[in-house]
């Protein structure tokens, strides 16, 4: 009998720069904030499966070949679709020849960053953003600068400042990038005007917008100021969407505008021979006809649950939580008194049961965000609302003696 062969040694064969090994899935926590997933009863599914039955009868036999024949750009019909979509809410003169359909729009923070930044170099982004980004750009080794925001999203007089300075010495950062329709994690949204000014700074210093507009179609009155994209005169802004939000994320299909310039830069950089055609082929069929009614019902279900999670938040920390209400979106970003590290608390209350994301990670000034965390309010029901919130106000007291008064109960009358 032959001895049992030793466990083959792959570490040897890692090459320096492989990120850390990622973590096994443990499943999702029972009250989960985290993420950006979406409310699984609004899955359109009914109209999705009739959607895949009609496509396939129809068109199914152009699987057979890659890019169903449409080329690298992506199913047609979708293209299609989304130039319209895009005119008619955002302003956007694009046709479907300026479109890219992607993997997710985490492949168009991918494509985009591969065909413009190499190591050492510089971008622009919001002080507090996308985690996705963030990490994107550290694995890089290109330095991201954080530009504050207020209630309009990222200030322009401190991007003016980061702009100026960055030029006296002698750096020309690679991108701007920002969230401009329902910021991630604010939930700000950017006034036209605002708009105008980043783009006369962009001019002004040579440096291109990178539009993320991820949540654009999640705004609680349904009105958004024209995309950044619309506005600019001179090619000058790239814009990434998205289906994650507005439909489902598990599709993986988002979407980039861009001048050919570029675009056949990250044609050359995209070696995947097109994103998956099924999804796209049953988002066309859907959404030609439905998309339209489908996220008035989407967005009006999500407000409630804002409206649920707020209250919950109120009744169990009571003025220890601060958070200014969202102009769409998913998430709630909350302040907690400044002794409360939640990258702390986010062990201790994912050891009961609760899942949420810490400040820090979504911020580029770790020491103004210890205190932060953003909630998701979309994926939980609204029962795993209200309990999750008071099973996070309970695991937070205990840690951080705060907030001093648990839903009108005084602390000291529950110990
Ligand atoms: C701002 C922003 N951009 C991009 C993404 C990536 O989304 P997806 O790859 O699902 O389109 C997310 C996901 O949460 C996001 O919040």
């Amino acid at each position: 009998m032959s001895t049992p062969a030793a466990a083959f040694d792959f570490s040897p064969l890692f090459p320096a720069d492989l990120p850390p090994p990622a973590a096994k899935w443990t499943g999702l926590a029972k009250f989960s904030f985290v993420g950006g997933n979406n409310d699984p009863e609004q899955v359109p599914v009914e109209k999705l499966i009739a959607a895949v039955e009609a496509v396939l009868k129809r068109e199914g036999q152009s699987l057979a070949t890659y890019g169903l024949a449409h080329g690298p750009q992506g199913y047609l019909p979708l293209r299609e679709f989304l130039a319209a979509k895009l005119k008619r809410d955002a302003g956007m003169a694009c046709t479907a020849d300026d479109l890219l359909i992607v993997s997710g729009s985490l492949q168009a923070l991918d494509l985009v960053n591969h065909a413009l930044l190499s190591r050492g170099d510089t971008v622009i982004i919001e002080q507090e953003t996308y985690q996705g980004a963030l990490n994107r750009l550290t694995r890089l080794g290109v330095s991201a600068i954080g530009i504050p925001l207020d209630r309009e999203g990222m200030r322009m007089d401190a991007l003016a400042t980061a702009l100026a300075d960055l030029r006296n010495r002698g750096v020309r950062p690679k991108y701007i990038y920002t969230i401009p329709t329902v910021q991630n994690p604010t939930g700000t949204i950017m006034p036209q005007a605002r708009r105008s000014e980043l783009l006369r700074l962009s001019q002004t210093y040579g440096v291109p917008i990178f539009e993320d507009d991820c949540y654009a179609d999640l705004v609680w009155d349904g009105k958004r100021p024209p995309a950044i994209h619309a506005m600019a005169g001179n090619g000058g802004v790239i814009h990434i969407g998205s289906f994650s939000k507005s439909i489902a994320p598990a599709l993986r299909v988002g979407f980039i505008v861009a001048p050919w310039e570029i675009m056949s830069r990250m044609l050359a950089l995209k070696t995947d021979a097109g994103s998956g055609a099924l999804e796209q082929m049953v988002l066309a069929e859907y959404c030609a006809p439905h998309f339209t009614s489908h996220v008035p019902e989407l967005t009006r279900a999500l407000r409630i649950k804002l409206d649920t999670l707020m209250e919950a938040v109120n009744e169990q920390f009571g003025t220890a939580a601060e958070f200014e209400e969202p102009k769409g979106g998913i998430f709630l970003w909350v302040k907690l008194p400044d002794n409360v590290d939640t990258l702390k608390l986010y062990q201790s209350a994912l050891a009961a049961g609760v899942a949420i994301n810490p400040g820090p990670e979504w911020s580029t000034d770790k020491a103004d965000a210890k205190s932060r965390l953003r909630l998701c309010f979309a994926s939980p029901s609204p029962e795993q609302i209200r309990e999750g919130v008071a099973v996070l106000a309970d695991v937070c007291r205990r840690e951080f003696g705060v907030p001093l008064r648990i839903a009108n109960v005084e602390r000291t009358a529950r110990a």
